[in-house]
C-alpha cells in the first residue's frame, strides 16, 4: 500500500538531492530504477540540490519519505563550509550549508509559491504584487536572546525531533556579546534553573532563569531587520489616522510614528514593559485581541490596523478579527508574520472577507534557518487617502 512499517529496520537507499523544501530540507529521489521505491520524494535534513547520498529512510509515506544522510557519494556545489562545530546536530539550524544567497532564494520563492498555492483553494482570483526585499545583511552574529537549556550538568541546546541535548561552547547566531559570554562564562556559571534566557540589551547581558511567559515581554531579535521591518511597516501607515496595534508588544512597531497619528489603542497579552518614549495618545491593553476588538465601537476618527500575530498566527479567531475590523471600518491593514503557513491561512481569511491585497514584503528575520519574517498590505473596499 505504499506505507511501511516504521518500526522496522531504516532502508538504506541511494538518493539524488536535486531542491531545498522552503520547510528546511533538501529534497530528493530514490535513483536505483529497481527499487520499489524509485522515484518518490525524499527528504533529507542539511542537503543541497546535487548532492547523492546513502541514506536510511525511516519513515516513507503514501508520496514521499524522509531519510538521514549516511555517506555521502558526491557533495553539492552549492554547499558553503557551515560555521558551528554542532551544525547538524543541535536543532537550532537548517541551513549553514547554503549561501546567504541561496537561503534567501529558496525563502522568498517558497513564500510567494505556498501562498498563491493557499488562495487558489480559496478559489481567488489573485493579481501578484511586485514583492519588496530585504535580505540580510549579516548571516551570523544577529541573535540579540538565546535560550539555553540545562541538561544534567551542562548548558546547550535541544537536538532537533528529540530532548537529548547539545553540548556546545558557542552559538554563531547570537550576538558578539553574547558569543563572548559563552566562550567565557559559560562552563564556570552555576546551575539555577531549567532554562537560560541570554540577552543583549545593546548594554548588557541580561540573564534570566527560568522566564515564565506571563513575566516575558516580546522583542524582535534581529534589530537590524527589525529596523527594516518597522521603516516599511511605517511607510503604510496612515497620517492623522487612529491605529489599533493589535499583537503590538511593548508598541514597537507604532510608537515611534504617534506624533504623525491622532491616537494608537496597543493590544497585547503580555505584560507591559515601561517605554523610555511614552507617549500621551498611545493606549496600552492587556488584553486578547479578539476579546478586546469584540468590546470597541466604530470610531469616528478614520483607522488602520496593524496586526503582528505570534508564530501561530491569527488561528481560531481569525474569522472573527477579520469580522471585527470590518465592523469598525478599518480602511487598512498592515499584517505581519514569522511563519508562512500561518500567514498564508490568515491572507485566504482577509480575501474571504472582501480585502484586497495592495502589496507585500519579505525580511530575512532569521539566516541559517528556514524561517521568514513577512508583511502584507491590505484593504477593506472603503480605503480612504490619508490627506
Ligand atoms: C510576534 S510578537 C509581536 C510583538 C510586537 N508587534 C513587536 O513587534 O514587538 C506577537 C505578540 O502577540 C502577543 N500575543 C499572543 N497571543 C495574543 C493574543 N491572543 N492577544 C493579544 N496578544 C497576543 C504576544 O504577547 C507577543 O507580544
Amino acid at each position: 500500500m505504499g506505507t511501511k512499517d516504521s518500526s522496522a529496520k531504516p532502508a538504506r537507499k541511494l538518493i539524488q538531492i536535486y531542491d531545498v523544501a522552503r520547510g528546511g530540507m533538501g529534497v530528493g529521489r530514490v535513483i536505483d530504477e529497481s527499487d520499489d521505491y524509485a522515484g518518490r520524494v525524499i527528504f533529507v535534513a542539511h542537503t543541497a540540490p546535487g548532492d547523492q547520498i546513502w541514506c536510511d529512510v525511516f519513515k516513507m509515506k503514501k508520496k514521499h519519505g524522509f531519510a538521514r544522510a549516511v555517506e555521502y557519494v558526491q557533495r553539492s556545489e552549492q554547499r558553503v563550509e557551515p560555521r558551528c562545530s554542532a551544525f547538524e546536530k543541535c536543532g537550532g539550524c537548517d541551513w549553514q550549508h547554503l549561501s546567504l544567497n541561496d537561503q534567501w532564494k529558496i525563502k522568498k520563492e517558497g513564500a510567494i509559491t505556498a501562498l498563491k498555492k493557499a488562495l487558489r483553494f480559496a478559489d481567488m482570483e489573485v493579481e501578484f504584487p511586485h514583492l519588496e526585499e530585504f535580505p540580510a545583511l549579516q548571516g551570523y552574529g544577529y541573535r540579540n536572546r538565546i535560550q539555553l537549556h540545562r541538561f544534567d550538568d551542562f548548558l546547550g541546546f535541544y537536538e532537533k525531533g528529540t530532548q537529548k541535548g547539545v553540548r556546545i561552547e558557542n552559538c554563531e547566531l547570537a550576538h558578539e556579546e553574547i558569543q563572548h559570554w559563552m566562550k567565557h562564562s559559560m562552563a564556570s556559571t552555576s546551575l539555577k534553573g531549567k532554562k537560560l534566557e541570554l540577552t543583549w540589551t545593546g548594554q548588557d547581558i541580561l540573564l534570566q532563569w527560568d522566564l515564565a511567559n506571563s513575566e516575558r515581554n516580546f522583542r524582535q531579535i534581529n534589530d537590524t531587520q527589525n529596523k527594516a521591518l518597522v521603516s516599511w511597516v511605517q511607510s503604510h501607515f496612515l497620517e492623522g489616522f487612529h491605529c489599533y496595534d493589535l499583537y503590538g508588544g511593548s508598541g514597537n512597531l507604532s510608537l515611534s510614528w504617534a506624533k504623525k497619528l491622532h491616537s494608537i489603542d496597543c493590544v497585547d497579552l503580555s505584560p507591559l514593559e515601561k517605554v523610555d518614549s511614552w507617549v500621551e495618545n498611545l493606549d496600552f491593553h492587556r488584553k486578547s485581541v479578539s476579546d478586546w476588538l469584540k468590546a470597541q465601537e466604530k470610531k469616528e476618527i478614520p483607522t488602520f490596523a496593524v496586526l503582528d500575530p505570534p508564530r501561530s498566527g491569527m488561528s481560531d479567531h481569525a474569522q472573527s478579527i477579520v469580522a471585527h475590523l470590518k465592523r469598525l471600518g478599518v480602511q487598512r491593514v498592515i499584517l505581519v508574520h514569522c511563519d508562512v503557513d500561518a500567514w498564508c491561512k490568515d491572507m485566504v481569511e482577509f480575501q474571504k472577507q472582501g480585502a484586497t491585497w495592495l502589496s507585500f514584503a519579505a525580511f530575512d528575520f532569521f539566516p541559517q534557518t528556514h524561517h521568514l519574517e513577512l508583511g502584507s498590505v491590505l484593504t477593506f473596499d472603503t480605503e480612504l487617502s490619508s490627506s
